[in-house]
């Protein structure tokens, strides 16, 4: 067999030339191609690439059986009675360098308590990245606000900050940028265009634990970032949420929020219940798991890095995968998944689901992304109600259907590839499988069409 290496430009130069047909044996990865590479694929019936296991999440350290045990047997089973949320929301706060830190049941609830405590109401309206989990949106519904999305760069995966400053209105109070798997969306930008229109930043950083942007980390970049703990996160508790921001009073504010509007701190006692909260409250057993949790936090995020540095770079050889771009000032994703985009003209215009499932059947597991979230029936479900239409006018409903065209976050979902963070979480001989089984179903994709 010929081996020869292509640069991904020659290779892209050679397929819009029409000439990739003959060049099927040809090796795009820099490590050679072993035989087993250019077996039969394994949907087809050929061996799999890749037949061993991958690392399992959540991990558990039997450390921390001792703390629960202990806790269970006092009685003190909730925050009101007990110290261990206290000591985690301390210690979670200095880990990421800000002054105050609030435990949640929830990601969504970190988030509704955030926007409710920086007065985001009914009627408001609230720029999102439209690429990111449902909870995004739901928050905002629950307000009963209206979510405007910022269409996504799909390049980074995130919100383009050039489109923002066009969906603005005099009803515009908050923006909620998400740094979805844990890329971190430009801050600065973001930042500048609030201050300018007075609008609140709220940072999405449920899935970026430890993601920095200019060396400072994700969730303290804005007015208040708000991180989830649930059972898939890279730091999990089955279910919980943090609200960290550097701002006393408004801490003040979700602290009375999140324990049904309780007097707290700065908060005026004027009454038993002097501001409109809910039980968003974080148990005593979660905040133990996440302290032995965050034993590991760092060590695996160190692991991912590397591995996820060397998929960058062996990835981007191949014609067709296209690895995230980090935004301009980030400097270091949390990668809770690990995004790349399958440009199916580069194989053969195989749809993105197949080859995910020649992926996944050559024992890599892998997923495609978010959906186009902006087109789903919750949305048009939730602005045609009674409540929507007394809220907001006919013409503002009308605009707000003709503007919810996002031409970018359709392509990105259309393209998008991801790989869940315990993968990365392998050695460096699971992303050498990672790299051979794509490079595979490269070489192979004449068989895969037909
Ligand atoms: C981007 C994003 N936002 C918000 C949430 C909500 O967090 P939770 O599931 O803890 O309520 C999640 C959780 O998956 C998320 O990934």
């Amino acid at each position: 067999m010929t081996t020869r290496k292509l640069t991904r430009r020659q290779a892209i130069t050679a397929a819009s030339a029409g000439a990739l047909g003959t060049l099927v044996n040809w090796s795009f990865t820099p490590f050679s191609i072993g035989s087993k590479d250019q077996e039969k694929l394994a949907i087809l019936g050929g061996p799999k690439v890749h037949d061993g296991t991958w690392p399992e999440w959540p991990v558990w350290d039997e450390a921390a059986e001792k703390n629960i045990a202990e806790m269970l047997r006092t009685g003190r089973w909730w925050r009101g009675s007990g110290e261990h949320v206290v000591e985690f929301e301390k210690k979670y706060g200095e880990l990421l360098g800000v002054k105050r830190c609030l435990a949640t049941a929830s990601g969504t609830t970190a988030l509704i308590t955030s926007l409710k405590a920086f007065g985001v109401d009914a009627g408001d309206e609230v720029l999102i990245s439209p690429y990111t989990f449902i909870a995004t949106y739901n928050v905002i519904f629950m307000i009963k606000a209206l979510p405007v999305f910022i269409d996504s760069d799909p390049e980074t995966f995130l919100l383009d900050p050039s489109k923002i400053e066009s969906r603005i209105t005099d009803r515009t109070t908050a923006i909620v940028p998400v740094h979805i798997y844990g890329l971190p969306v430009d801050m600065d930008r973001v930042n500048a265009i609030a201050r300018k229109h007075n609008l609140k930043v709220v940072e999405d950083a449920c899935q970026a634990w430890l993601a920095e942007y200019r060396g400072k980390k994700a969730g303290t970049l804005g007015d208040a970032g708000c991180f989830s703990f649930q059972n898939s996160k890279n730091l999990p508790a089955g279910e919980g949420g943090a609200i960290v921001s550097n701002n006393e009073t408004f801490m003040d504010r979700c602290h009375s929020i999140h324990n049904c509007g309780r007097p707290y701190g700065s908060i005026a006692r004027t009454s038993s219940y002097p501001i409109s909260g809910s039980n968003f409250r974080m148990q005593q057993i979660q905040s133990l798991i996440l302290m032995s949790q965050m034993n590991r936090i760092q060590k695996d995020a160190d692991i991912r890095l590397a591995n996820a540095q060397y998929l960058d770079k062996k990835l981007r050889e191949i014609p067709g995968i296209v690895p995230y771009k980090l935004a301009d000032g980030a400097t270091r994703s949390a990668y809770h998944l690990y995004p790349f985009r399958y440009l199916k003209e580069e194989f053969n215009n195989i749809p993105k689901e197949r080859f995910v499932r020649a992926l996944n059947a050559e024992g890599i597991p892998c997923g495609s992304g978010y959906g186009p979230q902006n087109k789903d029936g919750l949305i048009e479900d939730t602005i045609s109600s009674k409540g929507y239409k007394r809220l907001f006018s006919e013409s503002r409903l009308k605009q707000w259907r003709e503007e919810n065209v996002l031409p970018g976050n359709d392509k990105l979902c259309s393209e998008a590839v991801t790989f869940y963070q315990s993968i990365l979480l392998g050695s460096r001989s699971h992303m050498e499988d990672i790299v051979k089984a794509i490079t595979k179903i490269y070489e192979n994709r004449d068989a895969l069409k037909a």
